[in-house]
């Protein structure tokens, strides 16, 4: 079955963050002038998505707010001839059919996935982390589709992380198939010692998964940190029929921590049409006293 559809979890309290995130969601943030969930949103639709569901809480309205039209801007822009911001901002609120569904409580990530389960129904689905932005010229998310339409199993986006950070993300037993693709068959969250980790691979901000993950999540007890983790309800999957992982191409910023923030921003900015040059400009400058 085809991949359509995309969820996307925005529900999280983004502690690293704070204070940025006492009011304002972190999926917010922008990298230079876009926030990066619409850079996720767009990765989605390069992708052949066509409905995308995104988690929200409390406080999270500006996220709907993004991806409507804003009648008085977009007045003030056509009344100012400013015809080529005017349709960007008026193509946001076309990129997709946008769904939301609030998480009630903010149990984990496992238990976002679970608020998704009548939008989904019965087909395969894309996660995209929405604090994980993904830029190149292969949308992740689309690579991850190619494998589960080759194989019909769950995929996981991988990547290598540091041996002395993989405490902090999931560590995979993976063996290659064949290129960058990988079988995984078990997976844990967070491991606390050196005999948990299964390999330096870890889930990096993609998925798809099967419609029976629902099932499963529903026998998951809270686990790491105490959320409801998506990683053990995905271990049963792996165990149970295997998921794929695939090394995926493109550079990842994590917009859940402030370092990763920072380098999503300086270097999106030298890359920026706009302001690219003049900026790397001011940066060799500024490193002449560093
Ligand atoms: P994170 O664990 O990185 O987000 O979840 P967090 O809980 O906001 O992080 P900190 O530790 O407090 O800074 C990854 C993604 O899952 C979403 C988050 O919004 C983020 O996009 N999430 C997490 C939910 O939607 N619901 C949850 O209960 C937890």
């Amino acid at each position: 079955m085809k991949v359509t559809k995309a969820v996307i979890p925005a529900a999280g309290l983004g502690t690293r963050v704070l204070p940025a995130t006492k009011a304002m969601p972190k999926e917010m943030l922008p990298i230079v002038d876009k926030p990066a969930i619409q850079l996720i949103v767009e990765e989605a639709v390069k992708s052949g998505i066509t409905d995308i569901l995104i988690i929200t809480n409390r406080g999270k309205g500006l996220i709907e707010d993004h991806f409507d039209r804003v009648p008085e801007l977009e007045f003030n822009l056509s009344s100012k001839n400013k015809d080529s911001m005017l349709k960007e901002v008026v193509d946001i609120s076309k990129l997709a059919n946008i769904y939301f569904i609030r998480q009630k409580e903010t149990k984990g990530l496992g238990h976002a996935i679970s608020c998704a389960r009548s939008f989904t129904g019965n087909e395969p689905f894309a996660v995209l982390y929405g604090d994980d932005v993904i830029v190149g010229d292969n949308p992740a998310c689309g690579q991850l589709i190619k494998a589960y339409h080759e194989y019909g199993l769950g995929v996981l986006g991988i990547k290598k992380v540091k041996e002395e950070d993989i405490h902090k993300y999931s560590s995979l037993k993976v063996e290659n198939l064949h290129d960058n693709i990988f079988k995984c068959t078990d997976m844990i969250e967070k491991p606390q010692t050196p005999e948990e980790v299964l390999s330096i691979y870890s889930i990096l901000g993609r998925c798809i998964l099967t419609p029976d993950i629902f099932d499963i999540l529903d026998t998951i007890k809270p686990g790491a940190g105490g959320e409801i983790q998506l990683t053990d309800a995905m271990r049963e999957l792996a165990r149970q029929k295997g998921m794929l992982g695939v090394e995926y191409e493109g550079t990842r910023y994590d917009m859940g921590n402030k370092l990763g923030i920072m380098q999503a921003s300086v270097e999106q900015a030298l890359k920026h049409p706009e302001i690219g040059e003049s900026f790397r400009q001011y940066l060799k400058d500024f490193c002449k006293n560093l």
